[in-house]
C-alpha cells in the first residue's frame, strides 16, 4: 500500500553483550515468488513459513485482484487457488505495490503475456524507481506499457494478445529482471532464453522446476542460459519458506559488532547465489559457524552461531556484488566496526534500490563521525576497531527499510546513541525487528516527536 503512515523516529542505544536465538521471519523473495506461482497453478497451493511483511502482502492482494483465491489460515500459513498459466483476469482497479520492486516487476512479467490490462502503482520510492527494464523485455514479448517520464509509475501495462517466445541477455545482473522474463515466458509458446553474465539468485528457477516447469540452466563461459519451455499446466506445490538470509544478516552483524555478543540464528538459507556477505564477513575474521546444515523447502539451510569478533577491512570485489546485493548497508555499518578500509566496489545498482544506497549509507555514516569515500559505483569505510564510532548522528532513512535496520545496528555499538527519522519502512521486510533485536539485548526506542 502507498499510505505511508507518519514517519516513526527511533534511537538505538550502545547495547549489553547480545545473547539468544533469533528467528528471523521467511525469505521475502521466496515468499513473493510462492504466491504469484502458486497463482499460476490449477489448484490450491499451501504456504507455511511466509514473510508477513507488507511487501509480501501487498503481492497477496495484487493475486486476488488478477482472480487468484488467498487466504491467511494462521501466522505465516497461506493457501492460494491458482488460476493457471495464462489465467489471470483483469483487475478492476489500481494494483498497488506499496514499497516492493520485487513486487511490481514480478507481477508486470506474470501478466504480460496474457491478453489483459493493469495498472500499477507503488510508494514515492518505488515511483521513483526505473521500470524500463522490465517494460524493454517485456515488449519483445509483444506486450505494451506507458507509464511517466523515465519510465516510472504509475504504468498501465498491456499485455500480448499473441505472444511470442523472446531471447534475452540481461543488460544488468538483475534476479528482478530474469524473473520477470521467465513469468512473461511461461505463457508465450516455445522456449523462452534468458542469459546472464552473473549468477543472480536463482529462486525463480528452483521453484519453477518444483511447481513442474521445464527450466534448463546451462553453465557456460558466456554466463547462464536459462531456457523455459512455454505453456506448462504448473502443479500446486507445498511451500516451505526458509528463514531469510537477508533479515538473519541484521542480527548476525550486530552480534558481531556489540561486544560480548554471542547468538544463534537458526534454519538460514545457505542458497550459494544469497551467500556473498557470509564470504566477505569470514574473509573479515568473523566468528560464524554454520551447524546442521540441511535442505528445507528446496534450499540449502543451516543454524548459524555467531560471536562478537576483532573485525578487519577487506576488498569486496564487484563479482559478488549479485550474491549479497541487499547486504551492503549492513556491511558499511560492520565496516565502520573493523580495523582499516573496506572498500566495496561494483555495486553501482545499490543507486536504483529503496533508495540511493551509497548515498544513503555514506550520508548517515557521515552523520555518526565515520569516515566514508564514494564513487558512482563503490563505497569505501574507513573504520577504527570495534566500539570506536562515535554515534550521536541523525541518519536519514530514504523510506528504506534495510538502510534503516542497518542504523539502527549501528547504534548498538556506537558511543553514542544513533537516531534514524523513520523506521516506519521496517515493516516492509522484517515486521518482528523491534522485539527480536529487543530479546536480544538491543535498546531501540520510539522518539516520541
Ligand atoms: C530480488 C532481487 C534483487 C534484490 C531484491 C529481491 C528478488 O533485486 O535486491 O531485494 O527477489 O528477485 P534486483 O533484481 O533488482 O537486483
Amino acid at each position: 500500500m502507498t499510505a505511508h503512515a507518519t514517519p516513526t523516529p527511533m534511537s538505538s542505544h550502545r547495547a549489553a553483550p547480545l545473547k539468544g536465538v533469533a528467528e528471523v521471519p521467511g525469505d521475502k523473495s521466496i515468499s513473493h515468488r510462492a504466491l504469484i506461482f502458486g497463482a499460476l497453478t490449477v489448484g490450491e497451493t499451501r504456504i507455511t513459513g511466509l514473510l508477513e511483511g507488507q511487501d509480501v502482502l501487498d503481492t497477496a492482494a495484487a493475486m486476488r485482484a488478477f482472480g487468484a483465491g488467498v487466504e491467511r489460515l494462521g501466522p505465516g500459513v497461506w493457501t492460494v487457488q491458482g488460476v493457471g498459466v495464462g489465467g489471470f483476469g483483469e483487475p478492476e482497479d489500481v494494483i498497488d505495490c506499496g514499497n516492493s520492486g520485487t513486487g511490481v516487476r514480478l507481477i508486470m512479467g506474470a501478466m504480460a503475456t496474457t491478453p489483459i490490462s493493469a495498472v500499477f502503482t507503488g510508494d514515492a520510492s518505488l515511483r521513483s524507481r526505473p521500470m524500463a527494464r522490465i517494460t524493454d523485455p517485456i515488449s519483445l514479448f509483444g506486450a505494451q506499457a506507458w507509464g511517466r517520464d523515465g519510465g516510472r509509475l504509475p504504468m498501465l501495462v498491456r499485455g500480448a494478445r499473441q505472444p511470442v517466445p523472446v531471447r534475452y541477455e540481461l543488460p544488468v545482473a538483475s534476479a528482478q529482471v530474469k524473473s520477470a522474463v521467465l513469468l512473461a515466458g511461461l505463457n508465450a509458446p516455445g522456449q523462452t532464453v534468458v542469459i546472464e553474465k552473473e549468477a543472480t539468485r536463482d529462486h525463480t528457477e528452483r521453484m519453477l522446476v518444483g511447481f513442474g516447469a521445464q527450466v534448463v540452466t546451462e553453465v557456460t563461459d558466456a554466463g547462464r542460459i536459462i531456457t523455459l519451455t512455454g505453456q506448462p499446466e504448473l502443479a500446486p506445490q507445498d511451500v516451505a519458506v526458509p528463514r531469510d538470509p537477508s533479515s538473519a544478516a541484521f542480527p548476525v552483524c550486530a552480534a558481531l559488532i556489540v561486544e560480548g555478543s554471542e547468538i544463534t540464528v537458526p534454519g538460514v538459507s545457505r542458497n550459494p547465489t544469497r551467500n556473498g556477505l557470509f564470504t566477505t564477513l569470514l574473509e573479515m575474521g568473523a566468528d560464524i559457524s554454520f551447524e546442521n546444515e540441511r535442505a528445507e523447502g528446496g534450499e540449502p539451510v543451516a543454524d548459524l552461531r555467531v560471536r562478537f569478533s576483532d573485525l578487519k577491512g577487506v576488498e569486496v570485489p564487484p563479482e559478488r556484488a549479485a550474491s549479497m546485493i541487499d547486504e551492503y548497508p549492513i556491511l558499511a555499518v560492520v565496516a565502520a566496526n573493523a580495523q582499516g578500509a573496506t572498500a566495496m566496489r561494483g555495486i553501482g545498482e545499490l543507486r536504483v534500490k529503496e533508495s540511493d544506497r551509497i548515498a544513503a549509507m555514506a550520508r548517515g555514516l557521515e552523520a555518526c563521525g565515520v569516515t566514508v569515500e564514494e564513487t558512482e559505483d563503490s563505497l569505501t569505510v574507513h573504520g577504527n576497531g570495534p566500539g570506536t564510532v562515535p554515534g550521536g548522528g541523525l541518519c536519514q532513512t530514504h523510506l528504506d527499510h534495510r538502510i534503516a535496520m542497518a542504523f539502527l545496528c549501528l547504534g548498538m555499538a556506537a558511543k553514542s546513541p544513533v537516531r534514524i527519522d523513520d523506521g516506519g519502512p521496517i515493516d516492509t521486510s522484517f515486521p518482528v525487528f523491534e522485539p527480536l533485536m529487543a530479546g536480544l539485548g538491543a535498546r531501540i526506542v520510539r522518539v516520541n516527536r
